[in-house]
């Protein structure tokens, strides 16, 4: 069986990319439902059914572990889908978001002051803040939607979507001590975000995502188990044969 990723677009393939280097001997299938694509605008119900159709194919495609590889689907309805949905159906697999890796990460680090930038439904959920709280974490976070990022990044306008974000944010970057990159697209930026504002600490989830898959299957043995090892990677984009070629080939190059 593999481990499989789920994102609305191609941003979660840079996820996938620094999980198989760090674990390249297993299998992974990955859907980018770039048909749909941007998710952040959307309503919770729009998710909430996008979310799990999409599950539940990389589930059927033989998915043993899923790595929602985006944090507006991690807000807004993956809890719900888990606890009513994915327990029931299969209840020997497991589905896992990227907010909680990511809070675990800044409560280990020693920020006590933090810009999160995501899609507008992610900052609107307020699911940092939440886990947050519940890990009494005191930090003066702030939080910005930048919905305008995630089209840029998608037509590998990396440079614009990088100007459009210093245009929004350029006061509330240098401000902060720690930026949280809320949105797996938004881990491109990550090297302008640095050198442009190196007195500021980058939390980009393709550096905290591999290590929490590795220490997960470290302690459950029953999911890694299952697990083949033939080294392959499959990448389904619901978009087209064109643009899936092209992708393939910049990330992976096969
Ligand atoms: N990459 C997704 C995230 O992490 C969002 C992109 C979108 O708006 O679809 O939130």
């Amino acid at each position: 069986m593999k481990i499989g990723f789920y994102d609305s677009g191609l941003g979660g393939l840079t996820i996938l990319r620094a999980t198989r280097e760090m674990l390249p001997y297993y299998d992974y299938v990955y859907f980018g439902d770039t048909a749909n694509l941007p998710y952040g605008d959307k309503s919770e119900e729009e998710i909430y059914t996008l979310a799990h159709d999409a599950i539940d194919k990389l589930f059927q495609d033989g998915a043993s572990l899923i790595i929602v590889a985006c944090n507006t689907i991690s807000a807004e309805v993956l809890r719900k889908l888990q606890d009513t949905v994915f327990n029931n159906l299969y209840p020997d697999r497991r589905v896992l978001g990227v907010i909680i890796p990511t809070i675990e990460k800044l409560v280990e680090s020693d920020i006590h002051n933090a810009l999160l930038i995501g899609t507008r439904r992610t900052v609107a959920s307020k699911k940092y803040e939440r886990e947050l709280e519940k890990k009494n974490f005191t930090i003066q976070l702030s939080a910005l939607a930048t919905p305008r990022l995630v089209p840029l990044i998608e037509a590998h306008e990396f440079q614009a979507a990088f100007s459009a974000l210093q245009e929004i944010a350029h006061g509330n970057i240098s401000n902060a001590e720690a930026v949280i990159l809320g949105c797996t697209h938004y881990t491109v930026l990550k090297d302008m975000i640095r050198e442009v504002y190196p007195h500021v600490t980058v939390l980009s989830q393709d550096e905290i995502i591999p290590e929490k898959i590795m220490s997960y299957l470290q302690r459950h043995n029953e999911i890694e188990a299952k697990l083949t090892r033939n080294g392959t990677i499959e990448i389904i984009l619901s978009e087209g044969s064109e643009r899936y070629e092209r992708i393939k080939k910049l990330f992976f190059n096969v």
